[in-house]
């Protein structure tokens, strides 16, 4: 059961098994921070005094309160320099110290923070309070519960804004940690289904096999053709009460390969378990236009998430096999690895011409070069138009799911050209990898303002998916619904 997000009052009185307080750094005890010292008669300044306390973001520490308050512990956290990022991980330490200490009922006292810091904390603590533990018999606790808030700033509506995003992050964690022998692409197509019947203003169509053989989507179906699992196009559609802009269109285009053994061009064995959380993308724009839609942005959407596995097999694409793509382009499959960009070309193709998108960002754990570059900080952002990607990007520094700008330009072309069609999806050169890639989706966006986010670094951490670009589809949807 997911979080759920209520406001109350009263922090120090309510009926809880944590409450928790925010210091910035350097720590001083004010507000309700000063109440509860009062309360147990002067711990946390005792311990401020005894540099056992600082305020360093991210810093937790527990007190029993012996009967004094009416919860049996109080935690100290730390909010550091006061920034958003610092009160999402003053957040993320209490979710997490709430999971040890398993807490049920937690209440967060911010004091008189700005909503924006108070949402910042809340979504960090849904982060930091997750476990996937359902595959673990009689073994998983529960996450909190009832997360009570106690501002003076947050408005129901934002805290019903922070409550759905938690569930929304923690429904794509699920997802990406779901094994690929229960999440196949049958079983994510019903999973869009069942979350668009329950969400008013949103539909969800899946394009069958012979639905992608009537459109010509062959490269999402040379990627499948290895594959005992039938591919499946998830299209979903958001379309608002009122709208923002008449004819603005935004385009959510997600890589969703349940399992990507690499094919004929087969992976290692070491770590391809990993290859379970190839859909992050995918999962990521499901959970996003749901979370859209229920809080009724007034901005139209459509998602497109290709689904397939990626098998070797009798049946299997091979290597210098020449697929045609839904937009007509001619692609020589090099490596069949490469095939996240495969399924995307026609994602894309599908999204512009057919799903009717005025702008496009896809989210794809497409390339092991970009966690070369980036590591697991930042994804990777490319752009076709200034604007577009900065609007992007700045969504991107809102949510805390960040991006760092990569190149495209005409000089990378010779990367993705074939001798004998009209492009090759990889090169042996091993040359800018993740731009490669991305000049290669450029292909397929009808000349539209496209980003491309490469999160194969920043969606799986420690082997589990974290949830990443959730975030930032709501922000970009919301910075949309505000131009209007
Ligand atoms: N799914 C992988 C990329 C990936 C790697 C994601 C590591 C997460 C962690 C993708 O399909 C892939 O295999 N890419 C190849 C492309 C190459 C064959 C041109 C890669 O990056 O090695
Ligand atoms: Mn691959
Ligand atoms: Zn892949």
């Amino acid at each position: 059961m997911p979080t759920t997000v209520r406001t109350s009052r009263d922090p120090l009185s309510q009926v809880a098994d944590l409450i928790v307080v925010f210091l910035a750094q350097p720590a001083t005890v004010t507000g309700v921070a000063a109440a509860a010292d009062t309360a147990l008669d002067g711990v946390i300044a005792a311990a401020i005094a005894d540099n056992e306390i600082t305020g360093e973001a991210g810093t937790i520490t527990v007190f029993h309160t012996a009967g004094r308050v009416s919860a049996p512990r109080v935690a100290v956290v730390g909010t550091g320099d006061g920034s958003t990022d610092a009160w999402r991980s003053a957040g993320r330490a209490a979710g997490t110290k709430a999971r040890a200490l398993k807490a049920r009922k937690v209440t967060l006292a911010p004091d008189d923070a700005t909503p924006d810091h108070v949402s910042a904390a809340i979504v960090g603590f849904g982060a930091g309070n997750y476990r996937f533990e359902q595959y673990k018999t009689g073994k998983g606790t529960p996450v909190v519960s009832a997360l009570k808030v106690a501002s003076s700033t947050l408005t129901t509506a934002q805290a019903r804004r922070a409550d759905q995003l938690v569930t929304a992050v923690q429904g794509a964690r699920d997802l990406v940690n779901t094994p690929a022998n229960d999440l196949t692409p049958t079983a994510l197509a019903l999973h869009a289904k069942t979350l668009a019947s329950a969400t008013p203003g949103l539909t969800c169509r899946v394009l069958e096999h012979k639905d992608l053989v009537r459109l010509k989507a062959g490269a999402l179906l040379g990627v499948a053709q290895g594959s005992a699992e039938p591919p499946k196009m998830i299209v979903m559609r958001y379309t608002p009460a009122r709208k923002a802009r008449r004819g603005e269109v935004l385009g959510l285009v997600g890589k969703a390969v349940t399992f990507d053994t690499g094919g004929i061009s087969i992976k290692p064995a070491g770590g391809m378990e990993e290859m379970k959380m190839d859909m992050g993308g995918g999962a990521a724009v499901i959970e996003a236009i749901g979370l859209i839609a229920r809080l009724g942005l007034p901005v139209e959407v459509v998602a497109v998430v290709p689904s397939t596995e990626n098998m070797p097999s009798g049946t299997a694409t091979r290597p210098g096999d020449v697929v045609t793509a839904m937009n007509g382009k001619t692609i020589e499959v090099i490596n069949t690895d490469a095939e996240g960009r495969l399924i995307l070309a026609d994602a894309l193709t599908y999204a512009a011409r057919i799903g009717k998108a005025t702008r496009l960002v896809d989210f794809a754990t497409l390339t092991g070069a970009i966690v070369v570059a980036l590591g697991e900080v930042y994804a990777g952002l490319f752009g076709s138009e200034a604007e577009w990607t900065d609007t992007v990007r700045a969504a991107g520094e809102i949510s805390g799911d960040i991006c760092w700008p990569m190149p495209l330009h005409p000089g990378y072309a010779p990367l993705i050209s074939s001798k004998v069609a009209d492009l090759s999806n990889a090169s042996n050169k091993r040359q800018a990898g993740a731009v490669y890639a991305a000049q290669f989706l450029r292909e397929f966006t009808d000349g539209l303002p496209w980003c491309h986010v490469d999160i194969a670094g920043t969606g799986m951490i420690g082997g589990a998916g974290t949830g990443f670009g959730v975030g930032l589809m709501l922000a970009i949807a919301e910075q949309l619904s505000d131009r209007a």
